[in-house]
């Protein structure tokens, strides 16, 4: 199937099981182990860039977890789609769901799982190892360039020496810095990556937060290998992967906003680079005990001023002068007097090059604008800053003339521009940069200045504005970084330090004296540190050690530096000395002090050969990044850096603020000769030396490689030197030969004795012997350590990296023993502080109870006492000894009146009071009483007064006159017992208008026979009508009723008596109703007879018509029985129903 190996894959056979760590801060990521019977071939190149790969198993790996899952069968082949990056890892694209799938089988690992391409998969013929010490010729040069090479071509930029990274410049731009590489960077070993700038970055932040102690990164290379590059990568990758706040953003921001502004103002185009720094930079990072960068300082280093008056061809001015011309706006250049033209300015038309095909002024002026705003400049200071640009470039302008050797200024335009732009007085300023000012004799005089000298004045006022207004800028950029959080006051630093590389030109002067004496001086550091105290330090640890020889360049420092016999003594001697000395007398100076000297040569005492090569005004030196010729003219002048004190006068008037601050007063009063440049220069190279060797140090060699700045061109001679000078190869040998991480016994132990249960928590003997014990237990193999006299030496990064991991593991359960255990104690003290409290609370509430309870005793026994003697003497009027118990009394029995009222009218119960309030009581009973009974009577309607008014009739009639009074109390009477459909209509229609007030249904018995029949009674207003169905039988009108009589018994008879001799009444009606009461009731009422009513006892004697009479008898018995007796009267017997 498969068709083509991929040549540089076809023979890839693993070396050995290698663990290959995807990075913590991928999700999901898992280690991955490749087999050494895992092949893989690479195919061609997918159209989406991408690469097929297929891996094909060899053996069965029963159960493995592997790539392509477990339990591959035999020459399983599985297919995964990578992707190459320009690092050289590849990166599994993953699946749908972030999974990888080859025919089916999950991959373990899943979302960008990395392996690593040199280390694991790739074939190291095509892209070299990651690493320098991996190099099987590891002492060949060739070897060593061919690596480097084979990387540069596969875009591989970056290979370490151990912990020194190695950075060709790939003069374009790769794909290798976005946020992703730097989150893949995160937190991880060195070794697990590719090398990267950001892994040194990452190392350097690791270890000052884990060991607490300051580092630093030192670039060095030469002008134009990626310096500065580098140091801007690695301050974006701290301001991207450092944990950030608020305020810490602010200060991120402005950190890279530093940046262009510097380099604005600091770099330039130079033959070497486009953007080369022509002032030194040491910043510092500040970052708090979070690691969140919090402040930063930087220090700058000797600029080339000289730059701003004259440039070699090819060359440029500082970038600003440029941005400010093409990018001002109309108005702003206007204002500054300025046109849109570099070559209308004699400072930038020096090396005929005012455009730049990699630089965009136009762009780069908006970014430093912005950046600017972002550092905390406000509009006045910016445009201060501004006219001082401007200001510079009208100095430049300032043509002179004049006849007899006495200069005159010819452009009064340019004068009254620089009046208004440095604030000063237009004539005052004229005339300091035509004269001199001389003290003869404690005189002043003013010394008119030739053509030249002139010239030079106004240069050196140019130089001296720019120079202190760069200064200036430093400083102000260093108070928007300064750290202002008063609460923490320690913070940790990471240095960086990007100074101007080694330079060689046609020509160099003071400057490139300066800067590559800089660079010799850090390659001292270098070899200082890597170098030779590293082999001596195997020395004296008694370390079995073949020294490795190397070049140290002391003795060129030595020759720049030394006290009265080095370079810079020799040109301050010749600054100083009175007379006629001269940049030429300084050069015969030099060849009678230093002549001798390997590393010195000067015309007159090379050979014919060098001769040829140089001019009498030159010397050479060997550096040892190479030879250069340095021309000494203008050696004296720049090392002075004088300044008329006329100028200085002028300056310090100035009303702008800027420059205020950087022309002095106090400097005009100071009689004392200022130090020389190279002095200051060479004072402070030797403070920068102090306070890198105070940090912990981690190295970037930058290459360049070729001089041509193309990508892609891998120019051999030129890196062969650079590899020479930068010592790479015996950095290399002792890397190789010697250990990658050392520390003292003590503070070894100290950090690593929790993982060993003999070293922890404390070990008592020698640390030697804890440090042993401990690697010991750590399972350190014989190769991998060596114990010295004070310190333990590990040889690779790995057993270290191990080591850490399993420290930070055991931290985690350090950590968690001391939250339980601090947790346990916080909560015990918690406790003992609740209990104590509880207690205090109880103790306190117990003793309010017990007082209240004591006291509520007393006052128990106080009133028993008062109650008793009361008792005794309750007989006896109202005194002090019974008052308590007669108010006692009287108020119990109110209160028990109070409990116990009559619920209603008819409840009689009233409780008895005691002798002194029976008058009260009755008082209250009555009005008690007529309160009842007058909400009573509220509550009365009519339809019930009505009721009770017939009651009352009732009452009168029949209480205790009638048997079966008693039972009808509590029946109400009703308004009739017959309704309208009970009453023949008839009957109705008889009775016509005549209301009816009452109809009762009634049994009539005969006058004669005594025959029961059923009748109706109907009661009117003005008769009682008795009516058989639809006839009126008989009409008794109510003025002609003479009475009526009952019984006293509970029948219901009763008798209408009417007038005897009226012939058309037929007699007495007998009648019987079963609701007599209310029936006779209404008939008295209707009549208004109440008093005809009789009730009689035994019998009742009616007419019954034409003159007869007859009787009823009334008897009491078991029942009710009416019939008519043997005597001929009506018997009617009835039982009793209340005895009396
Ligand atoms: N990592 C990189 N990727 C892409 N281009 C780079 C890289 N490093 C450097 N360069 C290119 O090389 C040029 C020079 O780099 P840089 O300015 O960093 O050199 P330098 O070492 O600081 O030189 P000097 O000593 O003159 O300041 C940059 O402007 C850039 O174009
Ligand atoms: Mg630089």
């Amino acid at each position: 199937m498969i068709q083509r190996l991929h040549p540089l894959l076809a023979s890839l056979r693993l070396p050995a099981r290698r663990q290959v760590t995807a990075p913590r801060s991928l999700s999901g990521a898992r280690r991955v182990l490749l087999q050494p019977e895992l092949r893989i071939f690479f195919p061609l190149r997918e159209p989406d860039g991408t690469k097929r790969v297929r891996i094909t198993s060899r053996r069965k790996r029963p159960g493995g977890r592997g790539v392509g899952g477990g339990g591959q069968k035999e020459g399983t082949m599985m297919e995964l789609r990578i992707q190459l990056i320009p690092t050289g890892e590849i990166i599994l694209s993953p699946g749908k769901n972030g999974e990888n799938y080859c025919h089916g089988c999950k991959v373990v690992a899943s979302d960008g799982v990395r392996a690593m391409m040199e280390s694991a998969l790739t074939a190291r013929d095509r892209v070299g190892v990651q690493d320098f010490v991996l190099l099987e010729n590891f002492t060949s040069e060739a070897a060593f360039i061919e690596n480097l090479r084979k990387r540069f071509k596969e875009n591989l930029i970056y290979t370490y020496i151990g912990s020194v990274l190695v950075s060709v410049n790939p003069y374009k731009d790769l794909e290798i810095y976005n946020k992703n590489h730097m989150q893949r960077y995160r937190g991880v070993n060195f070794y697990e990556v590719s090398p990267h700038i950001y892994a040194v970055g990452d190392n350097s932040y690791r270890s000052m937060r884990t060991e607490r102690k300051d580092q630093c990164i030192l670039i060095s290379g030469e002008s134009g290998a990626g310096k500065t590059e580098a140091s801007k990568k690695i301050l974006q990758y701290y301001a991207v992967t450092c944990p950030a706040s608020e305020q810490v953003q602010t200060v991120k921001d402005r950190l890279l906003q530093s940046n262009p502004v510097l380099e604005a103002f600091g770099n330039a185009k130079t033959l070497r680079n486009d953007n080369s720094s022509r002032f030194g930079k040491y910043m510092d990072i500040q970052f708090d005990f979070k690691g969140a960068p919090v402040g930063g300082h930087i220090i700058n280093y000797l600029l080339e001023k000289s730059r701003v008056v004259h440039q070699n061809h090819g060359e440029r001015n500082f970038h600003i002068f440029y941005q400010l011309i093409e990018g001002g706006e109309e108005d702003l250049l206007r204002g500054l007097g300025l046109e849109r033209n570099p070559q209308q300015y004699q400072y930038l038309v020096k090396g005929n090059c005012p455009k730049v095909s990699s630089i965009n002024d136009r762009t780069d002026w908006k970014t430093v604008r912005k950046a600017l705003t972002v550092i905390g400049f406000d509009e006045d200071e910016v445009e201060e800053l501004l006219n001082i640009i401007a200001s510079v470039l009208h100095l430049g302008n300032v043509q002179y003339g004049g006849e007899d050797g006495v200069a005159c200024i010819t452009s009064d335009t340019q004068i009254k521009y620089l009046a208004r732009l440095l604030g000063v007085n237009g004539t005052v300023l004229t005339e300091a940069l035509t004269h001199k000012k001389i003290i003869a004799k404690g005189e002043e005089l003013m010394s008119p200045l030739n053509l030249e000298q002139a010239s030079s004045a106004r240069d050196a006022l140019s130089k001296a504005v720019y120079g202190r207004t760069f200064t200036w800028l430093v400083n102000k950029i260093n108070a928007s970084l300064t750290y202002t959080d008063d609460s923490c006051k320690h913070y940790s630093v990471i240095g960086l330090l990007d100074i101007y590389g080694f330079e060689v030109f046609q020509h160099n002067s003071f400057e490139q004296f300066c800067i590559n004496y800089c660079n010799e001086k850090l390659q001292q550091l270098f070899i200082e540190l890597t170098l030779k105290s590293e082999q001596e330090e195997y020395e004296a640890e008694g370390i079995t050690w073949e020294p490795v020889q190397y070049f140290n360049n002391k003795i060129i420092c030595d020759l720049v530096e030394e006290k009265f016999k080095g370079i810079i003594s020799i040109l301050d001697e010749e600054c100083l000395r009175p007379g006629d000395a001269s940049d030429l007398t300084f050069l015969e100076k030099l060849e009678d002090t230093v002549g001798g000297h390997p590393h010195f040569v000067t015309h007159k005492l090379a050979d014919t050969k060098t001769r040829k090569v140089m001019s009498r005004e030159e010397f050479r030196l060997l550096h040892y990044a190479g030879e250069v010729n340095y021309n000494v003219n203008g050696f004296l002048d720049k090392n002075n850096d004088l300044l008329f004190r006329n100028l200085k006068e002028v300056m310090c008037m100035s009303e702008n603020k800027i420059l205020n601050q950087c022309f002095n007063r106090e400097e005009l009063s100071d009689k004392k000769r200022p130090e020389t440049a190279a002095t200051q220069f060479k004072a402070s190279l030797a403070k920068l030396m102090e306070i890198l060797m105070s940090k912990e140090p981690s190295y970037v060699r930058c290459m360049k490689p070729n001089d041509s700045k193309q990508a892609g061109r891998f120019d051999e001679v030129l890196i062969r030197h650079q590899v020479k000078y930068l010592g790479l190869m015996e950095n290399l040998r002792v890397r190789r030969a010697g250990f990658a991480y050392r520390r003292r016994y003590e503070l070894f132990l100290q950090r690593y004795k929790s993982l060993c249960p003999d070293t922890w928590p404390s070990w008592q003997g020698k640390a030697s012997d804890g440090v042993a014990t401990l690697v010991k237990h750590l399972g350190y193999k014989p190769e991998e350590y060596k114990l010295g006299r004070s310190k333990i030496f590990i040889r690779f990064p790995k057993t270290l990296f191990a080591t850490e991991e399993g420290l930070e593991t055991r931290k985690h359960g350090l950590a968690t023993k001391l939250q339980a255990g601090w947790r346990g104690y916080r909560q015990k003290s918690k406790y003992q502080k609740l209990r104590s409290s509880a207690v205090a609370v109880q103790a306190w509430w117990r003793g309010i109870l017990a007082r209240r309870r004591a006291r509520r005793r007393r006052q128990a026994a106080d009133t028993i006492r008062r109650f008793v003697k009361g008792f005794i003497h309750r007989h006896r009027e109202r005194c002090p000894e019974n008052e308590y118990f007669l108010d006692y009394v009287r108020y119990s029995f109110l209160m028990n009146l109070r409990r116990n009222l009559p619920k209603n009218v008819l409840d009689k119960s009233w409780p008895t009071p005691p002798a002194a309030l029976s008058e009260a009581s009755e008082l209250l009973r009555k009005l008690c009483m007529q309160n009842m009974v007058w909400s009573y009577c509220k509550k009365i309607n009519s339809e019930w007064k009505h009721q009770m008014e017939q009651k009352m009739v009732a009452s009168e009639l029949f209480k205790d006159k009638k048997d079966n009074y008693p039972q009808s109390v509590s029946k109400l009477f009703v308004n009739t017992r017959l309704n309208g459909e009970d009453i023949n209509p008839k009957v109705v229609q008889a009775l016509g208008s005549e209301k009816m007030k009452y109809a009762v249904p009634v049994t009539k018995y005969d006058r004669k026979g005594y025959k029961a029949r059923p009748r109706q009674l109907l009661l009117t207003a003005n008769s009682a009508v008795i009516v058989e169905e639809a006839k009126l039988k008989q009409r008794i009108e109510y003025a002609t009723l003479r009475g009526v009589s009952v019984s006293s018994l509970s029948d219901g008879l009763f008798v209408l008596h009417v007038p005897g001799g009226d012939n058309k009444q037929k007699g007495d009606v007998v009648l019987q109703s079963d609701h007599v009461i209310e029936t006779l009731t209404k008939i008295a009422i209707c009549s208004d007879k109440i008093n005809n009513i009789n009730i009689n006892q035994g019998s009742i004697t009616f007419t019954s018509g034409q003159g007869k009479e007859g009787t009823i008898d009334f008897t009491p018995g078991s029942e009710l029985l009416v019939a008519k007796a043997k005597n001929g009267h009506l018997s009617v017997t009835a039982p009793r129903l209340n005895s009396r």
